[in-house]
């Protein structure tokens, strides 16, 4: 098993950190245009192996994609992150170009890969990487819906004084401050509805929460988060990896499903090893359709916006 993390900034490195961690695999590669940035960031992590006991060897490289030859799995984190006050979608001049070159680099030398994005605005960079590479759709799988669950499902804990490990909550829709959707109605703690155990108003200000969660970490920081991005990529790696058939919401391409066509969006799907294999109807109601819908709508016009940039 061979992967490859694009990217060697914060989320890219802790995606290989995490990978290495959990030994998915012998090789992984760490790549980023920065001299040396990737060689040295990948003899740190091997440097933890002793320690950490793993075993799984990291290679570092400075934009050279013959390294990368014959990888089963490549996650792109590649782009610039946001600061401060910004979205997600105003990194799209400057992401899209880099994604669809990090894509094309990519497939000559890994032409059967699974393709993990990351790197944002991430709806419309898993639509650009569907459409730039002809790839199967199963093949191309946008990681942000793990990673805003895994946050609603924190700020739940904090309200309910409960473990993250106990909950079950799911964020579908866009990637974005105000595109993405916490299914308040389906979330449970051990499978009893947290609607039966908060006030309807505390939810709401959960739900309102997880929806600008990486902006309030971005505030903080200066810069976008890396600690749960890194987890969330890895947990989807090792589902592929190890053939685990988790059920995760993921950015995919979709066919009709949840009412949508020519678009890639947050759903619940299934994760093996031939990428993601199929689609969970969660069944919404007509208010988180109607939410969906706009959601849609707003990575649409964001999509769109791809046409008129010279990549
Ligand atoms: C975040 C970035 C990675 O939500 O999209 O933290």
């Amino acid at each position: 098993m061979k992967i490859t993390v694009v990217g060697a900034g914060a989320v890219g490195a802790t995606v290989a950190d995490n990978i290495a961690r959990k030994q998915l695999c012998h090789e992984l590669v760490l790549l980023d245009i920065k001299e040396g940035l990737a060689e040295g960031k990948a003899m740190d992590m091997n440097q933890t192996a002793a320690l950490l006991d793993f075993d799984t060897k990291i290679t570092g490289s400075t934009n050279d994609y013959s390294k990368t030859a014959q990888s089963d799995v490549v996650v792109i984190t590649s782009g610039i992150p946001r600061k401060p006050g910004m979205t997600r979608e105003e990194l799209i001049g400057t992401n899209a170009s880099i994604v669809k070159g990090v894509t094309e680099n990519i497939l000559k030398h890994s032409p059967n890969a699974i393709i993990v994005v990351i790197s944002n605005p991430m709806d419309t960079m898993t639509y650009l990487t569907l459409k730039s590479s002809g790839l199967p759709k199963n093949r191309i799988i946008g990681m942000g819906g793990i990673l805003d669950s895994s946050r609603f499902k924190y700020y739940l804990s904090e309200a309910l004084k409960c473990s993250p490990a106990d909950l079950h909550a799911v964020v579908v829709g866009g990637h974005g401050d105000t595109t993405m959707i916490p299914l308040t109605r389906l979330a449970t703690l051990n499978g009893y509805y947290v609607s039966g155990l908060m006030g309807a108003e505390e939810l709401k200000k959960v739900s309102a929460d997880t929806m600008i969660g990486g902006a309030t970490l971005t505030k903080l920081i200066g810069t976008s988060a890396w600690y749960a991005p890194g987890a969330c990529a890895a947990a989807l790696v090792e589902s592929i990896v190890r053939d685990e058939k988790k059920v995760f919401p993921c950015c995919v391409s979709l066919d009709g499903e949840y009412g949508q066509k020519d678009i890639c969006l947050g759903v619940p799907v299934v994760i093996g090893k031939t990428g993601w294999e199929r689609i969970i109807d969660y069944k919404l109601n007509a208010e988180e359709q109607d939410l969906f819908n706009k959601s849609a709508e707003a990575v649409r016009s964001m999509n769109n916006v791809l046409a008129t940039l010279s990549i």
